[in-house]
């Protein structure tokens, strides 16, 4: 009997095929490629993704014998859910398996535009001993804004809170009391966007979510803002965000993702204060370990009819 066939659209760690065990023909393609994709899914019984393939209706249309898409990551936004369900096609995901990670690179983008590390870095590498330039801002005591109190904004605040920062959140589906046990204050968006000095985005990508932080909310800042934007792109506006560094209604940026990736030119990657990074968050190998392993077990068990337990 031949073995059910598990397709990987895109690079996971080893640990992932070590976890799927023998039991399984595994191929390769690149899934941002539709071209390679939709040829391939075609006969395949699982395909495993990050977040550079797309499996939507045209992919799981494509797909005969897809039985499970698995997301090796935490988001779910380039898997069309509904399409899949309907097919009777299973998601699953690893929603804990990179949380640490994308939290520690938002802090590390929040750092590096705090203190201009990697412009005062690619000076120095062009020659230029630059201290004055580079003249940065303290975190201390400094308000921190949390967009999203979820999984990953939970770890920013905790791990920001030790710096000494205040910090608030805006989040409609936390309690208050939740957050006070974490010495988070809860406010509204707009409340956050007057008092915070730093703003760091941890929320899906919905359509209530796109452009959230745009034009009317870039307004609202303090002219010393800097924002972080590690959660997905398109939540805070490219545009909006290039005019208020320019005409100096924000003071800096740390950007992780962008609203079309990949993304290799982009206007904010003329400014000095804005400091990018091309969706690390979970680039990690300790996060790309756990996520491969846990859906390589996620597959495993479905491809076995077996329940699949939450993560
Ligand atoms: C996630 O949603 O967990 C990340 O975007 C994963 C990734 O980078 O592939």
């Amino acid at each position: 009997m031949s073995k059910p066939v598990v397709l990987i659209a895109e690079e996971l760690s080893p640990a992932t095929v070590e976890a799927l065990g023998p039991d399984f023909e595994v191929r390769h393609c690149n899934g941002a490629d539709r071209s390679e994709l939709l040829p391939a899914i075609a006969d395949v019984d699982a395909v495993l993704v990050r977040s550079a393939t797309k499996v939507d209706a045209e992919a799981i249309a494509a797909a005969k014998r897809l039985k499970v898409v698995a997301r090796a990551g935490v988001g779910l936004d380039n898997v069309d859910v509904p399409a899949a369900t309907q097919a009777g096609v299973m998601v699953v995901n690893a929603p804990t398996s990179n949380i640490v990670s994308a939290a520690e690179l938002a802090i590390g983008l929040l750092i590096g535009v705090a203190r201009n590390i990697p412009a005062a870095s690619g000076a120095l590498r062009d020659g230029q001993w630059k201290r004055s330039k580079y003249t940065g801002a303290e975190l201390y005591e400094k308000t921190l804004g949390v967009v999203g109190l979820g999984r990953i904004g939970v770890l920013v605040a905790q791990r920001l809170s030790a710096f000494g920062m205040k910090v608030i959140a805006y989040d409609p589906y936390v309690q208050a009391g939740r957050a006070a046990q974490m010495g988070v204050r809860l406010v509204s968006m707009d409340e956050l966007l007057a008092e915070a000095d730093f703003i760091t985005v941890h929320l899906p990508k919905t359509p209530e979510t796109v452009g959230l932080i745009g034009e009317e909310a870039l307004r609202k800042v303090k002219p010393t803002v800097r924002i972080v934007n590690a959660a997905r792109g398109g939540i805070v506006d490219e545009g909006a965000l290039h005019a208020a560094l320019k005409e100096g209604r924000v003071a800096g940026a740390g950007l992780d993702v962008f609203a079309k990736e990949p993304c290799t030119d982009s206007p904010l990657f003329e400014l000095d204060n804005v400091v990018a990074t091309p969706h690390l968050g979970a680039s990690t190998d300790e996060a790309q370990e756990r996520a491969g392993i846990a859906v390589a077990k996620s597959v495993r068990l479905a491809l076995a009819g077996e329940l699949v337990p939450d993560a």
